[in-house]
């Protein structure tokens, strides 16, 4: 499991920038069959920024949510050391993300600041471990 860096805090400003890196890859979302675009912006201790968007398929179950993209490229490229994730969607309230993102996050940073936004501004901060208490790890697999 990659180290974390805790208690960790952004400023507003770092908050607005990680909204607005995922609200650009919203912009690439594929979603013809929801018309729910998502996007995700991933921190990661080396100061990178990985991003990603919702991409649905027509076989349903194979669509993938934005975090799980933007986790997927930050790991492929080694950078496993995750700080912060911010998801943008255009929802009535700031979308949290799904169980299984919640999941595939846990492995890597089970307190993994959430910052959760929507196109009217809104915002909702967390950690991971508040949306998805006792998490599977591989504590259990021992
Ligand atoms: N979705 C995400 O990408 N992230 C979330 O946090 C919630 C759900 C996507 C999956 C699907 O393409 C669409 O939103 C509707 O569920």
């Amino acid at each position: 499991m990659a180290e974390e860096h805790l208690p960790f805090e952004l400023t507003a400003e770092q908050r607005a920038e990680l909204l607005r890196a995922a609200e650009q890859a919203r912009e690439n979302a594929y979603a013809p069959y929801s018309h729910y675009q998502v996007g995700a912006a991933l921190l990661t201790a080396s100061g990178r920024i990985y991003t990603g968007c919702n991409i649905e398929n027509a076989s349903y179950g194979a669509t993938i949510c934005a975090e799980r993209v933007a986790a997927a490229k930050a790991v492929s490229a080694g950078d496993r050391d995750f700080i912060a994730l911010a998801v943008i969607a255009d929802s009535a309230q700031p979308g949290t993300p799904c169980g299984i993102c919640r999941q595939f996050l846990a492995e890597f940073a089970p307190q993994l600041l959430l910052i959760m936004g929507n196109l009217q501004g809104q915002e909702e901060v967390g950690r991971l471990d508040q949306y998805l208490p006792s998490a599977f790890s591989q504590e259990y697999l021992k």
